[in-house]
């Protein structure tokens, strides 16, 4: 039953005390945060890992790449667990390391040496290598603006992967004009672009959050009609045309307290996955809340960890079997913690 494995949970948490942390992003279920030592976006959670310097075992309930951030982040002693492998991000796998090599070898014949990668956390450790080794850098939703700020003092163009919606709203937030911005298509591997390349300086990976684009215009001009008075507020990873017709736009952690710093009574429609919107919806009463899509819109991936693959995975540990340990090959882990130093040092 529930009660017996919340029970195992705290039993075998109990028993390791601080050998063993588990980290929970904002959009896990409710059943997995109720175990977290820590709980963040996903800035926030890489920075935890790095600060941890006591557990053994990380065991990661998130997705794939942030356990590989995890992994990277920590001591060589410090061990990371997924509980379910199959806790991907279909947004990291939308930009792949050869695509990539491929595509730089290209832009570079176009653009020379003028071009800084920047890629979006949400990406393999392979990417986040190639960013590192190229002089970039990795971003989060809740400090895109001052990296991309900090990458035009580098260089005069950005290639930024994998996501183009964050892209576009960052770059157009600090006034690049959308003229200006390019997408480069990892299928063709051709750039996307109706003027004179000169111009360009800013180019989108055609990358997306399968989750963020369910919310639409269509619901935004909905609600506006039917409920004047709500406030919209989205995640970046939304299109542009949704961003300029928010309200509000942030990272989780921005969402958050946002909602929390507002006042009782106030009507809010929430653009960002479901498991973060429930519980805004539990923990804010006084305050009117509801989904932007009306279709609740969940990340499939992230809702593969659950209580019972969490335990599975704090069982395995008690037996002194590590399963499920996400391991970045040493080569990979060099470059890609240059991409995560610049950030952790500039936010
Ligand atoms: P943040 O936690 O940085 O807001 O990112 C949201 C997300 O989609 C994580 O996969
Ligand atoms: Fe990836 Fe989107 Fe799920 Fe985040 S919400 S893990 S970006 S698919």
């Amino acid at each position: 039953t529930t009660e017996e494995m919340e029970q195992r949970v705290r039993e075998i948490k109990e028993k390791f005390g601080s050998k063993l942390y588990i980290p929970g992003h904002h959009y896990q279920k409710d059943e997995v945060i109720k175990f977290s030592d820590v709980t963040g976006d996903s800035l926030q959670l890489a920075q935890a890992a790095a600060a941890n310097k006591e557990a053994e075992f990380i065991v990661f309930c998130g997705v794939h790449f942030m356990a590989e951030t995890a992994d990277m982040l920590t001591s060589e002693s410090q061990k990371v667990v997924l509980p379910d492998m199959r806790a991907g991000c279909s947004m990291a796998d939308m930009a792949d390391i050869d695509q990539t090599d491929r595509a730089w070898e290209k832009l570079q014949q176009v653009f020379g040496d003028t071009i800084l990668p920047l890629t979006y956390v949400n990406s393999t450790a392979a990417i986040k290598a190639f960013v590192g080794k190229n002089g970039g850098a990795t971003v989060t939703s809740s400090n895109a603006e001052k990296m991309l700020k900090w990458a035009f003092t580098q260089k005069e163009r950005i290639l930024f992967l994998p996501d183009q919606h964050l892209g576009r709203n960052t770059a157009y937030d600090l006034g690049v004009p959308l003229e200006k911005m390019a997408i480069w298509n990892p299928i063709t591997n051709e750039l996307e672009y109706d003027g004179n390349v000169e111009d360009i300086i800013v180019i989108l990976w055609k990358g997306h959050c399968s989750v963020h684009e369910n919310f639409t215009v269509a619901n935004i001009d909905h609600l506006r009609k039917t409920e004047p008075d709500m406030n919209i507020i989205v995640h970046p990873e939304c299109s542009r045309e949704v961003v300029a017709l928010s309200d509000y736009s942030g990272s989780t952690k921005y969402i958050i307290e946002t909602i929390e710093a507002a006042k009782p009574g106030t009507k809010w429609a929430i653009g960002t996955e479901m498991n973060l919107v429930n519980r805004l919806i539990e923990q804010n009463k006084d305050k009117k809340i509801v989904s932007l899509n009306p279709y609740m819109c969940p990340c499939l991936t992230m809702n593969r960890i659950d209580l019972p693959h969490l335990l599975w995975a704090l069982e395995g540990l008690e037996r002194g079997e590590i399963t499920n340990q996400i391991i970045v090959p040493e080569h990979i882990t060099k470059d890609a913690v240059l991409a995560l130093d610049r950030m952790l040092e500039n936010v």
